[in-house]
């Protein structure tokens, strides 16, 4: 039974490596994603002919309870709300991995004694607690600012980052104190350092994830994610759950990838983006004495309608907007008349990773139109019209030219370049990063201010008459 059990774990494994590389293209993520789930099912019910279940009713009571909550949360989400719940499955999958460490500290007591077991076993078990505890209650506090239950600016007490070390430094104090004096001090005593360890990392999470602003929150909740991959895997060392080990990893490392990889897009570095408070001061909405040109629908039209090659920017305010469905009849509006119609994607525009493909597949824009960033930035120049959807920072030749700006050295899409830039938002108010668009005040950019699908909307309805 035991062999068929790792079997089944490395099929399993096997089914998550090739999932993750199915996920790294929009082509083929939704097979990647049920392949996933598939490993995860094999994972579950081979974990459930393990011999060492004492009784199945709690189980399947547990899996009842948390599949329906799972269904349910997954139907009822809208896109825009995603990174919340990325960020909530982060926490329970923390809290999981303290609660099986505290469950495992609880049965040592009950057998044979906190003294009798290995060193390396009481070392894995603090690390589980210290990991899962430090990413579930940093992930409740990420939830609680995406939400906006809390304020989205950083909150940062006096001496913050201190407190920070001295907890750290406690946890892991009491960690090495647990292992030293472990067949030397009284069982009760060594079970308060764990309780306390546990207390310490959930405070820790929360101190960490604070001071950070709401905004930079989809790279803390991908950082977490990593965090909660290496507390599972920390806690199949704790089981000696294959399975769980070579999961955890991978969940680890891949969030790790995607948490440097948002960060090198906004050209910002991880201690930047966790100890840096950034979105504490807004440096917005300054030059009034400049020219804004703003446009009609119908004016946009016959700008569109006219050209030969556009190149669309979909932003954050598309998914406000709900724009996509609008956008991509716009597109194919302009591909009848023979506009050559392309989409530029940046890498962090929206407020997750993929956020604009996957609003863009929802709304079937064939993958072929799909441009990244590199790719697209030497076509802007010859482009006749650049139609902004919702994007500032993404935008904003600032990152370009602007050594002063928070944004400079942030990779961005080079609309500036293109003939004529159409930018459809409701107001001149910034993005994200808080800063002004020099975009927006350039000769050849016409602001057409209202709700993105609305906008989009009244576009295609002119058009027909173009
Ligand atoms: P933003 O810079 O946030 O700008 C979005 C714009 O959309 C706003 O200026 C807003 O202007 C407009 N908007 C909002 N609702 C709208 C509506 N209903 N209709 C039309 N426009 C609307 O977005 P971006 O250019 O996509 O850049 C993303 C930002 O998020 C970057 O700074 C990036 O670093 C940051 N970020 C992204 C990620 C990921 S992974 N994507 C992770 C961390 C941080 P109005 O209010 O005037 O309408």
């Amino acid at each position: 039974m035991e062999a068929l059990i790792n079997l089944a774990y490395l099929a399993a494994s096997a089914m998550f490596i090739v999932a993750l590389k199915r996920l790294s293209s929009p082509r083929t993520a939704r097979s990647g994603n049920l392949l996933g789930a598939a490993g995860m099912a094999l994972g579950i019910v081979a974990t459930l002919l393990d011999r060492s279940i004492v009784r199945f009713e709690w189980i399947v009571l547990g899996v009842l309870l948390g599949s329906a909550l799972g269904a349910v949360m997954a139907l009822r989400v809208r896109m825009t709300a995603m990174p919340q719940m990325v960020a909530l499955l982060n926490g329970f999958g923390g809290a999981a991995s303290a609660l099986v460490a505290t469950a495992e500290i609880e049965r040592l007591l009950l057998h044979h004694g906190l003294s009798q077991a290995s060193g390396v076993l009481i070392g894995t078990i603090h690390a589980s607690v210290i990991i899962g505890s430090v990413t579930f209650t940093g992930s409740v506090i990420a939830f609680a600012k995406l939400q906006e239950l809390l304020t989205g600016r950083p909150i940062v007490l006096p001496l913050h980052q201190l407190w920070n070390a001295l907890l750290t430094a406690a946890a892991v104090g009491l960690t090495i104190l647990a292992l030293v004096q472990q067949h030397s001090w009284a069982e009760p005593t060594l079970t308060g350092l764990f309780y306390a360890v546990l207390v310490l990392s959930a405070l820790l999470g929360i101190m960490l994830v604070i001071p950070i602003g709401g905004a930079d929150m989809p790279v803390v909740i991908s950082f977490l994610n990593s965090l909660s991959g290496l507390a599972a895997a920390s806690t199949g060392f704790v089981l000696h759950n294959y399975l769980l080990i070579i999961a955890g990893t991978l969940v680890g490392a891949s969030g790790f990838i995607l948490t440097n990889i948002m960060c090198v897009a906004m050209n910002r570095t991880l201690p930047n983006v966790l100890f840096g408070a950034f979105g504490a001061e807004v440096t917005a909405g300054t030059a009034t004495d400049r020219v804004v040109r703003s446009t009609t629908p119908e004016d946009a039209a016959v700008i569109l309608g006219y050209a030969r090659s556009v190149i669309v920017v979909p932003g954050y305010g598309m998914a406000v907007a709900q724009a996509q469905h609008a956008v991509k009849k716009l597109a194919t509006l302009l591909q009848q008349r023979g506009v050559d119609v392309k989409f530029a994607i940046h890498p962090v525009a929206g407020r997750m990773p993929g956020h604009m493909n996957v609003l863009l597949a929802e709304a079937d824009v064939p993958y072929e139109l799909l441009y990244d960033m590199e790719q697209i930035n030497p076509e802007f120049e010859h482009t006749d019209v650049a139609l902004v959807v919702g994007a500032n920072d993404v935008v904003n030749p600032a990152a370009r030219k602007d050594p002063s700006s928070p944004l400079y050295g942030m990779p961005i899409l080079n609309v500036d370049y293109a003939r004529t830039v159409i930018v459809l938002k409701r107001s001149m108010n910034p993005g994200f990063a808080g800063v002004e668009n020099e975009l927006f005040y350039q000769p050849n950019t016409y602001m057409l201010f209202g709700d993105a699908r609305r906008s989009l909307e009244a576009i295609a309805e002119a058009l027909k008459s173009v």
